[in-house]
């Protein structure tokens, strides 16, 4: 959505992309994000598409890892054990900590049935380079004909 040439208004961002498909194919879903109203929001909108699925959201930053910790325990108590974890915060060095982390777990998953994989998308469309350029519809326009 634009207004006076400024992008308003929230887009679809990966994560929440990546838990629609998800819902859509049956599961049920623990959000974790700074923003209890955008959680909110894309909670009741998975609960009205999934009426039979369980949504469930804490607002937690990553960085506090004790509320991670207890985000977790409290969304396993909720929702039972967890199958499918989507890590996909924060930017630049936190990318090179994940890959590590990710080569880490494939290891140590090994020979187990759970498999560990990072996803390097392109350049995608979300709030992330409106961002970057100001909430500006043209500087957004530019930055994306270059990657077409
Ligand atoms: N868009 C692209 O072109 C692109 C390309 C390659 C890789 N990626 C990667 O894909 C991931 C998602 O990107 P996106 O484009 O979907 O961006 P986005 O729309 O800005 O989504 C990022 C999400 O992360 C949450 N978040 C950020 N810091 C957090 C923290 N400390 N604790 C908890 N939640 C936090 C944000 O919510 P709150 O602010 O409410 O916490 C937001 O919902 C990022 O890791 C990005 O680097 C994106």
């Amino acid at each position: 959505m634009t207004l006076n040439g400024k992008l308003t208004g929230a887009s679809m961002g990966i994560g929440e992309a990546i838990g629609n498909a998800l819902a859509a194919a049956g599961a049920n879903l623990i959000l974790i994000s700074r923003s209890e109203d955008k959680l909110k929001a894309i909670s009741a909108k998975f609960t009205a598409s999934y009426p039979a699925q369980r949504f469930s959201y804490q607002a937690v930053d990553i960085g506090n890892h004790d509320l991670v910790d207890k985000a977790i325990s409290s969304a396993i108590e909720e929702l039972g054990h967890i199958d499918i974890l989507i890590n996909n915060t924060v930017y630049h060095a936190s990318k090179a900590f994940q890959e590590g982390f990710t080569n880490a777990l494939r290891n140590e998953l090994s020979g187990t049935n759970i498999k560990v994989l990072a996803l390097r998308p392109g350049c995608v469309a979300t709030n992330f380079h409106s961002q970057r350029v100001g909430h500006d519809q043209q500087l957004y326009e530019s930055f994306f004909e270059g990657f077409e």
